[in-house]
This record gives C-alpha cells, structure tokens and sequence, in this order.
C-alpha cells in the first residue's frame, strides 16, 4: 500500500495521537501539517494566528498540503481546519487514502476545553465557537474516503478499524 494514510477531523478528534501510533505499527513517516507550518514560520500556530492573522494561517497550510499530498507512503495529520479549502482534500486524495476520525461535538469539546493552545476558541464563548464551527464542517468531513467512530477515550478501535481499511 504506497498511498499515504491522511487523518482529518475536529481538533480533539484524536488525529495526531492516532498518527503516532500508526507511524509506529506501520513504521511510516509521519507528517504534521500544523508542525510543518510552526518550522516554516518559526513560530507556534497560536503566534501565527494573533499576529498574522487565520487568513495567513490558511495559506501556509495550503502551501504545506501541496507539499505533503505530493509524498507517498506517510501518515499526514492534518489540522482540523484543512478542509476549509477544498482544494486541499482534492490534493490529498490523489496519493492518499482520507480517514475522518469522527467524535460527537459533546466528546471533543470535554477532550479539548482545558487545553489552552487552539486559538480558535480563546473567546468568551468557546463552546458556541465549537458547536458553529462543527455544523459548518461536518459536510466538508464527510467527503473523507472513510469514517471512523473515535468517540472512545481509547485509540484501540480507530487504529484496528484503520489497519483494516488500508
Ligand atoms: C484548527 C485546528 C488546529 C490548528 C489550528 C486551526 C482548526 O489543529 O490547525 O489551530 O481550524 O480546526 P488540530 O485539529 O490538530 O487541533
């Protein structure tokens, strides 16, 4: 299978966990969109999005999916907002197989609400940004090649489900 594993979904879904441990089960490289933006602007995405702006930030991390989805053979971790721009799963499709790790909005928002790095949801009402920004994507995440249930705290049953699917 030299198509590259491409995890999508809302932040606290699970991704960047899960991509860890399939790096390490499949022994492929894995890539971080959000890690690839953070060394190429030398500086973390909270930075990023005060002093430039999500509009900035939206073109690095479409300049890094042409890069990654031209690869093959890694697992691409991608940050929750990549499918914004649909340019961008078009792109990762072609050498990829797309996985959305799908969790309920109740379970990523327990998973993510004492985190305080996503600039997202640094408002007054970080639970009414997520529920918007959730609807608003749901279409986009669907358009994955397959669905994975990641409600559980355990990273067990997406893995399996994953390894399976490839
Ligand atoms: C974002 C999710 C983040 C990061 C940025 C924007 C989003 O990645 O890319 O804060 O728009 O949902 P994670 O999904 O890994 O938290």
């Amino acid at each position: 299978m030299s198509k590259n594993i491409v995890l999508i979904g809302f932040m606290g879904s699970g991704k960047s966990m899960i991509a860890d441990a399939l790096s390490i089960r499949l022994k492929r490289e894995c890539v971080s969109t959000d890690r690839l933006i953070e060394a190429r602007d030398s500086r973390s995405i909270s930075d990023i999005f005060k002093e430039k702006g999500e509009a900035h930030f939206r073109i690095l991390e479409h300049e890094v999916i042409k890069q990654v989805a031209q690869r093959r053979e890694i697992i691409i971790d991608c940050g929750g907002g990549v499918v914004i721009n649909n340019e961008n799963l078009k792109l990762l499709k072609t050498n990829g197989i797309v996985f959305y790790l799908q969790a309920s909005l109740e379970v990523v928002f327990e998973r993510i609400r004492r985190e305080d790095h996503r600039p997202l949801l640094k408002g007054p009402d970080p639970l009414g940004t997520l529920r918007t920004l959730y609807q608003q994507r749901l279409p986009l995440y669907d358009q994955a090649d397959h669905i994975i249930d990641a409600n559980d705290a355990s990273i067990e049953g997406p893995i399996a489900e994953i390894l399976k699917r490839i």
